[in-house]
This record gives C-alpha cells, structure tokens and sequence, in this order.
C-alpha cells in the first residue's frame, strides 16, 4: 500500500510521488491549507493538503489526531523559512494529491507528546497507544538489533539455537515459581521455569557441545526496577570449557554488540574478586563509573571510646568503614540529614561523617559529632582515609551486611546526586564468590545455585564450607549485574557433598532434580555457561530507566497486566475441570469490610 516510510523522506526524493501510509500525529489548519504531520513507526513528515484538491481536502479537514490515512502526493522543497533542521524529514513536505481515510480513532486518552501528563498506568492501560511514541518504537528497534547482533555472534561460534520447555517443573534459581495447574494429572503442577538451567545442562550431556537461546523466564519475586516476573534470558552453555573461555566468549560478545549497536568501544573488562568489591564497594555489582570508594578501619575504631563504633569494630560479623567524599565539606546539615535518612533504607541506625575544613590544624580544623570519641586514633585515621581539606568522610558501624548495604548505596547516590561519573560505560567481571551464603536460617544457601562447581575438592568442602569459593563469575556494568554463571558439578560424588551442605538430603534432591542427577553418571562432560539478561542489557544500551521501558508489554511492580487484566478469575468450570477449589477469601481481605 506505501512506497515510503515517512521517516524516510529526504531531498533526494524532492519531485517524486509518493505513498504513504500512518496516523495523524498533529493537524493544523492554517487558514485555507490543512498541515498534516504523518507518523509512521520510521518517523514523521509534513504532508500539505490544499483546497485545489476538493476530495482529498474534504478528508484531510474531517481527519483528526491518530486516525490512519494512506497519502499520495508530491514530494517538494518547502519554502524557504519553514524548513525544520531538527527534523529528519525538515527539509521537504509532501504535497497531497489523495488522501483516503483507512480508518477513524477514537480521541486517544493522552496526546502521544503529553505522555509525560498521565500517569504510567494510564501508559501501561494503553500501552499499544503509549507504544506509538517514536522513542518507545525507538527501545524496542534497539532491542531487536541487540538480540540480532547477539544471535549472529553466537551463530557464528558454533552455538546452536534449541528451545527448552516453558511447562516444567521448578528449577532451583531461588524465587518463588509461577505454577500451572495440569488437567489431565489431578492436584499436580507444571512450574513455569525460572531459567533453562538444568535443561541446558542436559544438552551439554547430550553432547550438544554449544547451546544458546533468548528465552523467556518466570520468577514471583519482589519486583523493582530492572526486574519483571516475566523476562528474557539470553542463556548459554558449552562443554570442555573453563572459566576463562565462557568469560572470554561473552565479553566478546558483549564487547561486539556495544560496537555494532552503539559505536561504542568497551575497554577490556578487569577482573575484581568478590571480597574486593565489597570491601572496596559495598556491592557485589559495583558502579566503577563513581570513584568513590569505602576503606575498612575496624582496627583503629577497636581502640575508641564509642560503643556504636567499637561494638561492630570487635564484634565477628560486624564492620566498620569510611566513605570519604572528596570536596564534600560544602554539604549542608540539611543535605547530610537526608543521606542519614537515606541509608535508614538500608537499616543504618545512624551516619557518622567528619568535615575536613583544615587537616593542618589538628581537631581544631576537623567539624564532626563523633571526633570527640576518637581523638587517640585522628591522625592515623585520617591518614588511611587519605583526608585532605575540603573533604566530607561518612562513616557506618554495623552488622558488616548492613554497613556495605547502606554504604554501597549511599556510595552510588552520591555518585548520582554529585554527579562524579568518570565515563560512560564501566563493565567487570565479579570472581571468586563464595560458595555458600549464611543468611541467617538454618539452611546454608547457594550464592548462585546449587549447581556450581567449588574452586576446592569434595574433603576440603566439606570441611570448611564457609571458606570455600566457587567457579561462578558475574559480568557487571554500570552498577548492574548483566549476567552470571558459572562452571557446574560434572561429578556425582561433588554434587551429593554440595547438596549435603546444603541440607538438601538424597530424598530431596531426587525428587527435585533426580533427572539431573541420574543425567551426571551416564558420561556428563565438564562444563560451563551464563546467562544474561536481556532487558536489562537493553535498558542500559538505550538508557532507560527501568525494564518496564524496554519490554513491548510489561507487569506493573504489583505483576499485574493492566492492559489484558492479568491475572484474572477464572471460570466456576473451569476449576472444576482442574480439580481446584479455591479457598474463601478471608474476611479481612474484602475492600468492603
Ligand atoms: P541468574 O539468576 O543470575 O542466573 O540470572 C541471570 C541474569 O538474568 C537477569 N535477571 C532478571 N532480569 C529481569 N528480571 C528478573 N526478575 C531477573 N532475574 C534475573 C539478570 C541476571 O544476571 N541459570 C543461571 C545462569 C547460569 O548459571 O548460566 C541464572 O538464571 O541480568
Ligand atoms: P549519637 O551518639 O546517637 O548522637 O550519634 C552520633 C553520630 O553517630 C551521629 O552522627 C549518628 O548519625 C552517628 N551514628 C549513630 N549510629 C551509627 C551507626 N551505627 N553507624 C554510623 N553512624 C552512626
């Protein structure tokens, strides 16, 4: 029906007739000549109807906003003084010789330039109104080059693409699973999965060698900004593979994909362990973009007379660090009020902090509500930090969880508020993590999951859990994880001692996987992959601020679809059919109480 996108519409065209084919994005009528400017998912251009053309006139004039119109017309210079640099298409307009009327709309519930007016739910009710926006259409243009350029690159290195079922059993990433209800097996589940991880590690059984695949996952979690219960994996897995050929493929993939789609040369990704960074940064996904950094000093405030400072300074799981914010003597009370509130967040009970107005003049020079405390360790203390005039230094004493937390984030604020980014695009890897994390219940959990293979041997595990670290790796960037993985257990005997560790007894482990332990003694190769996110690497790459921006249809933070209103009840007979009786809701429950 068109011979041209609108966007593309160019001098070069100038004397030619065209069709085109979009919406209405804006009418004006100036006195005589109708102004259409027509959009189409390439762009916009300027279409003239003047009243010489009685029929197409008499269309153009009942044509309102978002109504669809096929065009033909003329492409011509337009006058000198109206042109529009801006515009792609600024130089021309299209002078109408037809215009047909494919289709009305109905007054659309916000103007796609006054989106910003509305409320996201209103967006999100509407989203294939909201999706009309240009840089909507631009996110997800975006994101179909990034999936293009990731498959060509993983084509080419011998990867084969093979699907993995979506109706399975759980899979043990650590979130809550989606699960559906089967009708032919009364009173049993599929679980929806969370990665393809244990069939991705059949296929390297199978001798597959090289898998990939962009699949879908389904976690019931909490959500936040750049998680959905519904998003995209981009999954891989190899055989005959160490850490540092998984590593040394994806960061070339990645590395590729940045200079393809963006133009953008990445410098090779350093290596950082995972007690590095949360020593240094507070975060096992440090933001290398802020040279802010956190220095340790349970050591010295050991030695002080604080109880707050002290306690966690001695105390096994606690720490104590500094923050030192070059040049931020010059934050107000008021600011530093805020940043106490900030870090509340996070569980800090309080933010100690030091001005550094004039290090040369002893404690005189020092304007803080804690260097009472610590007169015998200042200069020892300000020494380690590097403290020079003008500098604001915070501190946190804690549990070591909460100070890294609330400092790790306060680090980033910082970074954001003072706006202290050194470059655009900082990645890393994280290595070295540990196996298992200690989080307070009875069971030790896997740091990434159980089926990571340990740095160590089966006795030396068992022996000392706590210490044991693992082959994982996570590729971070900008302070975000864009991917993990790891080498796995090829061996039975290592798997039943992690699992053990984990307090997952042999009846246990059967019945959740026993198909992938039974899989690990018929000849499993070593083996090793990783898996990135998808829309998180899309939201980086196109600089939105959430995930939500980068996925055609997403869930609000409640896992809701407000468009299809997903979830949804369901018929009386259809639960029926699925042997399910839904329990009554409490009373509590009901808005009308
Ligand atoms: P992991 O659980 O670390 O590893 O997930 C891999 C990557 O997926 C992305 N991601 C998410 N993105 C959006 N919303 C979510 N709810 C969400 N959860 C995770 C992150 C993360 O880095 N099977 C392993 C991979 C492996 O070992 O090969 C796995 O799923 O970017
Ligand atoms: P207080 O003695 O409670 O008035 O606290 C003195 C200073 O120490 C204040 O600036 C508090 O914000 C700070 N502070 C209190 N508890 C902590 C903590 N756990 N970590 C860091 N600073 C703290």
């Amino acid at each position: 029906m068109r011979s041209h996108y609108c966007g593309q519409l160019n001098e070069t065209l100038v004397d030619q007739t065209v069709t085109l084919c979009g919406w209405v994005h804006r009418r004006r009528d100036h006195g005589g000549v109708i102004f259409l400017d027509m959009r189409d998912r390439d762009g916009i251009a300027q279409v003239v109807v003047d009243p010489d053309t009685a029929e197409a006139f008499a269309n153009a004039d009942s044509s309102r906003s978002e109504y669809v119109l096929r065009i033909v017309g003329r492409v011509r210079l337009r006058p000198e003084g109206t042109q529009n640099p801006k515009m792609p298409t600024g130089l021309i307009e299209v002078l109408a010789s037809d215009v047909e009327v494919l289709n009305t709309a109905a007054t659309p519930p916000f103007q796609l330039d006054e989106h910003g007016k509305v409320g996201e739910e209103v967006r999100l009710k509407h989203r294939y109104i909201d999706l009309r926006r240009p840089e909507m259409i631009e996110k997800l243009r975006l994101r179909s080059r990034i999936s293009h350029s990731v498959r060509a690159f993983l084509e080419g290195q011998g990867f084969l693409d093979i699907e993995t079922p979506v109706l399975t059993r759980a899979t043990p990433e650590g979130a809550r699973d989606y699960l559906v209800p089967s009708r032919t097996h009364p009173g049993s589940f599929f679980a929806l999965p969370q990665s393809p991880q244990l069939f991705k590690q059949l296929l390297m059984v199978s001798g597959f060698d090289r898998y990939y695949q962009i699949a879908k996952c389904f976690r019931d979690e909490d959500l936040r900004a750049d998680r959905q219960p519904e998003f995209t994996q981009i999954d891989l897995e190899a055989s005959f593979v160490t850490e540092d050929d998984i590593m040394g493929i994806t960061e070339a993939m990645v590395r590729q994909l940045f200079q393809e789609v963006l133009d953008v040369e990445l410098p090779v990704f350093p290596r950082m362990s995972w007690e590095e960074a949360m020593s240094r940064y507070g975060s096992d996904k440090p933001d290398l973009r802020i040279p802010l950094i956190l220095t340790d000093v349970d050591d010295l405030m050991a030695q002080v007379d604080f109880k707050v400072f002290s306690g966690p300074a001695t105390a096994d799981d606690g720490r104590v660090a500094a923050l030192k914010v070059p040049g931020g003597a010059g934050l107000s009370r008021k600011a530093i009020d805020d940043y106490t509130r900030f870090v509340g967040i996070y569980g800090a009970k309080g933010l100690a902090w030091i001005k550094v107005n004039e290090r040369a003049k002893g404690l005189e020079g020092l304007q803080s509500p804690i260097v009472k405390f610590m007169e015998n360790v200042i200069e020892p203390l300000l020494d380690r930090i590097g403290a020079e005039d003008g500098d604001l230094i915070f501190f946190g004493a804690d549990k070591a969880r909460v100070v890294n937390e609330s400092l790790g984030a306060l680090r980033v604020k910082l970074g954001e508020d003072l706006n202290l980014y050194t470059r655009d695009w900082a990645p890393l890897w994280v290595v070295d993590f540990p196996m298992f994390e200690d989080d307070g219940s009875a069971r030790m959990q896997a740091l990434h999951h159980p089926f990571t293979a340990p740095a160590c041997d089966v006795e030396t595990l068992k022996a000392n859990p706590v210490v044991a670290l693992s082959r994982a790796y996570d590729m971070v960037l900008n302070g975000t994880e864009l991917g993990g993985g790891s080498i796995r257990i090829h061996d039975r005997a290592m798997q039943s001692a992690v699992l053990e560790v984990l307090g997952i007894g042999e009846a246990e482990a059967h019945e959740k996987f026993g198909f992938l332990l039974d899989a690990l003694q018929y000849g499993a190769p070593p083996h090793g992959g990783l898996a990135f996110g998808l829309d998180r690497l899309v939201m980086l790459m196109s600089g939105a601020k959430t995930i939500r921006e980068v996925i055609a249809f997403p869930k609000t933070q409640s896992a809701a679809c407000l468009m299809t209103e997903a979830p949804s009840e369901v018929s009386a007979e259809q639960l029926k059919e699925l042997n399910i009786r839904l329990r009554q809701k409490a009373k509590a429950e009901s808005p009308s109480e």
